[in-house]
């Protein structure tokens, strides 16, 4: 089993409108309402990759209730840690041009009583699973260590964890040597506090984490594929050319199928042909986090990989 950690988890509202004009009474010709948080399309994609997951981190209040009734739906299993504020909702207008506009909600702070609440819970959660995925962004009150905490319960029960953050968050966390961390190339610029122009230095950059103590460093290119550099390879997949319908989503359902990769005990080649075959699929569909098995198996031998 997998386990994903979603500790910002939000109501992810979808408006489908004509054309976006600020200062003007938009009406929304189409809603649909997703459980959100990078974490929760993680877990969406892994499911449809076939594997079983559970979801963990914090939802409060009734739209907390709500998200775990949309799981439930979905057939998503969840084993959340309850705040008394409300869980947030965040805002994607699509409109005919396709544009995307978010709007994305900060969330309420967690309380000490709560954060301690999860940490207690957290080993007990992740017993029964081999992977764990950490992703996105934290809540106010848990500190930026907080997913440095969490790698590190998870190592020490010796299972495999993906870290997918930015910030603070992504610089502290890698200390705690996650196995793979997926980062873009702004995230890798922003780590190294390096800006990155050609591909030379950002192979040269990735292999500066990878020597960090961090097993593969996947740094993904959107069209262009990503980079995976292990202790001793280093290697580049391309996706072929397509026309996406919707790209949102596509960072998790990358770190979903790598997830499912380690899960797997893929070779490195062939988990990352897999996930940039699912990712690939991901920008095919308009639902973020989600992918058509066709699509996907259809990608998997058009993707090359190179070994550099
Ligand atoms: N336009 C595209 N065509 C084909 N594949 C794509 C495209 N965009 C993204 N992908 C696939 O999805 C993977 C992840 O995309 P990307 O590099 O944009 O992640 P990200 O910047 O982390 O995105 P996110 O906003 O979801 O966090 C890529 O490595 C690639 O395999
Ligand atoms: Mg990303």
């Amino acid at each position: 089993m997998i386990t994903t950690v979603t500790l910002n988890v939000a109501i992810d509202k979808s408006y489908v409108i004509d054309e976006l004009k600020p200062g003007q009474v938009m009406r929304v010709q189409q809603c649909t309402k997703t459980p959100g948080g990078k974490g929760l399309n993680v877990a969406r994609v892994i499911k449809l990759c076939g594997e079983e997951v559970l979801a963990t981190g914090f939802v409060g209040g009734h739209a907390g209730a709500y998200i775990e009734d949309l799981l439930r739906e979905q057939q998503i299993r969840f084993d959340f840690s309850h705040t008394a504020q409300e869980t947030r909702t965040c805002i994607n207008i699509l409109d005919s041009n396709w544009n995307s506009t978010e709007f994305l909600e900060p969330g309420e702070p967690v309380t000490e009583a709560e954060l301690q609440d999860f940490l207690g819970k957290f080993a007990a959660v992740i017993e029964k699973s081999d992977v764990i995925t950490i992703s996105g962004s934290a809540p106010k009150g848990v500190g930026t260590d907080i997913y440095a905490k969490l790698v590190s319960i998870v190592k020490e029960k010796g299972k495999k964890v993906i870290l997918d953050t930015s910030g603070g968050l992504l610089k502290e966390g890698i200390k705690a040597c996650p196995t793979i961390i997926k980062p873009n190339r702004e995230e890798v610029e922003a780590l190294l506090n390096i800006s990155v122009d050609d591909f030379v230095a950002l192979v040269d950059g990735a292999k500066r984490l990878q020597q960090k103590g961090i097993e593969m460093v996947v740094v993904s290119l959107g069209k262009e594929g990503a980079l995976l550099v292990t202790e001793d390879a280093v290697y580049h997949g391309k996706p072929p050319k397509l026309n996406p319908v919707n790209t949102v989503g596509s960072g998790d359902s990358m770190v979903a199928a790598f997830a499912v990769g380690l899960a797997r005990n893929l070779p490195v080649e062939d988990m990352l042909r897999y996930a940039i075959s699912v990712s690939a699929a991901n920008t095919l569909t308009m639902t973020t986090g989600s992918f058509k098995e066709e699509d996907r198996q259809n990608l998997y031998h058009q993707v090359t990989i190179n070994r550099l």
